[in-house]
């Protein structure tokens, strides 16, 4: 379904620094797929709007967001990274949208069900601490979707829904003013539920078990020495398959390296503390050079706030079109 000349398009919250399990589940296929694609990506930080209301701690987090992706190895040639925020005619694409999007569609929206049942199980209103932001945060994702003329829109499994809504509208659009937008497809992360955490479940920031990506290699040493294992001596074989050790270093390795680490497991003799270092040793290798690029960049936004601006620039005409295109569909 993948050729060269689809579209591929994403946008990435800034919400703080991302874990191992958002790397290998997102941010990796992502970076890969970053070289063969052209590719709109942009921080969200209108997105975050409905949820933070401190400017500086916005700022900062897109800085953090953008860097993150660059010291991964974006590829800036095909991609066009830049702030949501910094293209006016998403605000204008969002206000067109709302008026040919049912509301029954937002009532049904995960995140803000979710909200609801979390008032309702509180016994507070149903509404309480939603804004209209949250509510209506598909249509600003649908726009951003539909305003680049996304082909495909590579998501977490959690924001299937809000690319099908994506589609919901752009049909209902075409239907009702004619073939104006193409028919955005998600593309899921198939890995990304699967990353174990720290003490076996899930990677993820609820459950305070992930393993920072770009934290300094002390702190990466002592998260993954923490890492709860069984009760197995090192001369007793282990299973590979169960260990999130093995499960962790799997996304990091290359084959001969991955087929030996599960061959030591299996025959016996490595004790989890080895394990552990071999896993440290390897995933350090692989994140070192990304973490000081993301240091660097830290230390010199200016550099950061170039690369944003060009990719707004190339990004824009692409956005003024797509609006003239709507605007003339519903205005005449
Ligand atoms: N809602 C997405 C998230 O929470 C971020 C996002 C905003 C996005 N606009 C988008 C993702 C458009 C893909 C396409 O992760």
């Amino acid at each position: 379904m993948l050729n060269k000349d689809k579209i591929v398009l994403t946008g990435i919250k800034p919400t703080g620094m991302p874990h191992l399990g958002n790397y290998i589940g997102a941010l990796k296929p992502l970076i890969e797929r970053s070289r063969g694609f052209k590719t709109f990506m942009f921080i969200a930080d209108l997105h975050a709007l409905n949820t933070m209301h401190n400017p500086d701690e916005i700022r900062e987090h897109t800085y953090q967001a953008a860097a993150k992706v660059l010291a991964l190895g974006l590829d800036t040639e095909n991609t066009m990274l830049f702030r949501q925020s910094d293209i006016p005619e998403i605000y204008q694409l969002n206000t067109l949208l709302m008026n040919v999007t049912p509301k029954g569609l937002m009532n049904r929206a995960h995140s803000y069900k979710a909200a609801m049942d979390k008032n309702i199980a509180n016994n507070a209103d149903v509404d309480a601490g939603v804004n209209m932001g949250l509510y209506t945060y598909p249509i600003l994702m649908a726009a951003d979707i539909l305003l680049y003329n996304a082909d495909v829109v590579p998501v977490g499994s959690d924001q299937k829904q809000h690319v099908e809504f994506a589609r919901d509208i752009a049909g209902h659009f075409n239907h009702l003013y004619g073939d104006t937008f193409k028919m955005p497809t998600p593309i899921i992360g198939s890995e990304s539920g699967l990353i174990p955490g720290l003490d076996g479940r899930k990677m993820s920031k609820s459950y305070d078990n992930t393993i920072p990506l770009l934290a300094p290699e002390g702190e990466l040493k002592k998260k993954i020495m923490r890492i709860i294992t069984d009760s197995k001596t090192p001369d007793e074989p282990k299973d590979p398959e169960t260990s999130t050790i093995f499960q962790l270093y799997k996304h990091f390795a290359t084959d001969s390296e991955i087929a030996e680490f599960a061959d030591m497991f299996k025959r016996g003799g490595m004790g989890y503390g080895t394990a552990k270092t071999i896993l440290f040793e390897k995933i350090n290798a692989v994140l070192e050079k990304p973490r000081e690029e993301y240091e660097r960049l830290m230390e010199n936004k200016s550099e950061i706030d170039a690369i944003l601006a060009k990719g707004a620039e190339r990004a824009r005409p692409t956005a003024i079109e797509t609006l003239e295109r709507v605007k003339r569909a519903m205005l005449g």
